[in-house]
């Protein structure tokens, strides 16, 4: 098959997307969180062919995206008051809410449950692309299954561009990781399934404190989300996470990378190793901004492995630390 075909951001590019995406074929495109593999998620072949180009197992279920309310009415008609709460406070935005769904959703696309995952996406391009198209649309992450998420067009041509026929090219993303999760669909308390880009605190206090259980899946009596698989996110060499000041338990082997989330932690790392930052300060917004595309290019340079430094557990580093355990997993 030849090489996917770049969209961009002119009327008449968003016009062919939305077309193109209502008709059943497959277009990756920008969102503010990651770039998305999206589909129509009325056409029953359509969401099959997602799962079979990500090569993404049929138990692992996909989000719907919308851009206005009333679809999201067609896909839950019983919509909890807490989720109506969240969304109106953050969408659109980088949250996904999983909701009890309407018969009439694909069980295909929800991969047998009961509920379904919904996110209104803030990212302008991807907002006009939705309007266009006017239908709910499938989108997981545009990465084959297990590897890292793709930030910016030509990830997405790295590792789908002869299996699909379209990318819209809409820049880098801005928050650089994928949307947070969380689970309303029950009758007992808010359930985080997936840190993202709004942390826990965030989200609660838009509820009036109103907890929210971000207690990893594995340790709640609940079963673990479809899924939120241990590995993930995973670069082909091997990674290990260390704190800032730890010595590696062994010395260098070959030629190692060591990141940093600062410059001026790459500049107090041990020797033997070749330093990396991932944003000059250590903003966490920068770190997750440039998490991918560092774990994406760092992969490319033939390692024998990378040292990544641990950020911070506090705000958004609670799913930087999540993105990155998942991505050191073997
Ligand atoms: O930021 C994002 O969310 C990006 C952009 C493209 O919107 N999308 C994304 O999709 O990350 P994906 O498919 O890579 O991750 C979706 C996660 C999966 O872990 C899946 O198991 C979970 O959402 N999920 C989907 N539907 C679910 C449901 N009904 N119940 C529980 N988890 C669900
Ligand atoms: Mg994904």
């Amino acid at each position: 098959m030849p090489t996917a075909s770049i969209l961009g951001e002119s009327d008449g590019d968003v016009r062919m997307a939305g077309r193109l995406l209502r008709e059943g074929h497959l277009v990756a495109l920008p969102t503010e969180t990651v770039y998305g593999l999206a589909g129509n998620a009325l056409i029953e072949d359509t969401v099959r062919r997602i799962f079979s180009v990500k090569g993404r197992p049929l138990i692992d279920p996909l989000i719907v995206h919308v851009h206005e309310w009333k679809q999201v009415e067609e896909l839950c008609p019983d919509i909890p008051p807490l989720a109506r709460q969240l969304a109106d406070a953050f969408w659109p935005g980088p949250l996904t809410l999983i909701l009890p769904k309407a018969p009439s959703v694909s069980d295909l696309l929800t991969a047998g449950n009961p509920t379904v995952a919904v996110r209104m996406p803030a990212h302008p391009l991807a907002r006009r692309i939705l309007q266009a198209a006017d239908i709910p649309v499938a989108a997981p992450s545009a990465n084959p299954f297990g590897y890292i998420s793709p930030t910016c067009a030509a990830h997405v041509m790295d590792s789908l561009g002869e299996r699909i026929e379209w990318i819209v090219d809409g820049g880098p993303c801005q928050k650089g990781i994928e949307s947070t999760i969380v689970d309303v669909s029950g009758p007992g308390a808010l359930r985080l399934l997936r840190p993202g880009p709004l942390s826990p605190e965030i989200l609660s206090a838009s509820l009036d404190g109103t907890p929210i259980d971000s207690r990893p899946p594995g340790e709640t009596d609940k079963p673990v989300a479809p899924g939120l698989l241990t590995r993930h996110y995973s670069p082909h060499t091997p990674l290990l996470l260390v704190s800032h000041g730890e010595l590696p338990p062994r010395a260098p082997e070959g030629r190692c990378a060591w990141l940093a989330i600062s410059r001026a932690h790459a500049e107090a790392s041990p020797s033997g190793y070749e330093r990396y930052w991932f944003s000059e300060t250590g903003a966490l917004e920068d770190i997750a901004q440039s998490l991918f595309a560092m774990l994406r290019s760092l992969d490319a340079q033939g390692y024998a492995r990378i040292y990544i430094e641990r950020p911070p557990a506090d705000g958004l580093g609670l799913a930087l630390i999540d993105r990155l355990t998942r991505a050191a997993a073997r």
